[in-house]
């Protein structure tokens, strides 16, 4: 069985639960949060936020090109291919 983990939005202040394996953009949708996002396949940087709390693992890894090294070293993610590994606290970015 997956793994549930509890994810907070710092900005909206909302909480949701995700399953391990799944993407947060489509768990959030699903309950009612509507994150940023375009193209849903780690492209276009859209969906980025910054995880404060916990530890996340791409689905399929996004393309090296993607993240810049900043972006990585200020723990950005991109969301729509991003699924918890823990429970996370996240600072969405504006719409
Ligand atoms: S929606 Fe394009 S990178 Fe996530």
């Amino acid at each position: 069985m997956s793994k549930i983990h509890q994810i907070k939005f710092v900005k909206s202040n909302k909480v949701i639960t995700t399953e391990e394996g799944k993407s947060i953009v489509i768990s959030s949708d699903n309950q009612g949060l509507k994150l940023p996002r375009n193209c849903m396949q780690g492209m276009c940087t859209t969906c980025i936020a910054k995880i404060i709390e916990g530890r996340i693992r791409y689905i399929e890894e996004p393309d090296p090109d993607t993240l810049t090294k900043e972006d990585i070293d200020n723990n950005m993610a991109l969301l729509c291919i991003a699924t918890p590994l823990s429970d996370l606290v996240i600072e969405e970015s504006e719409d």
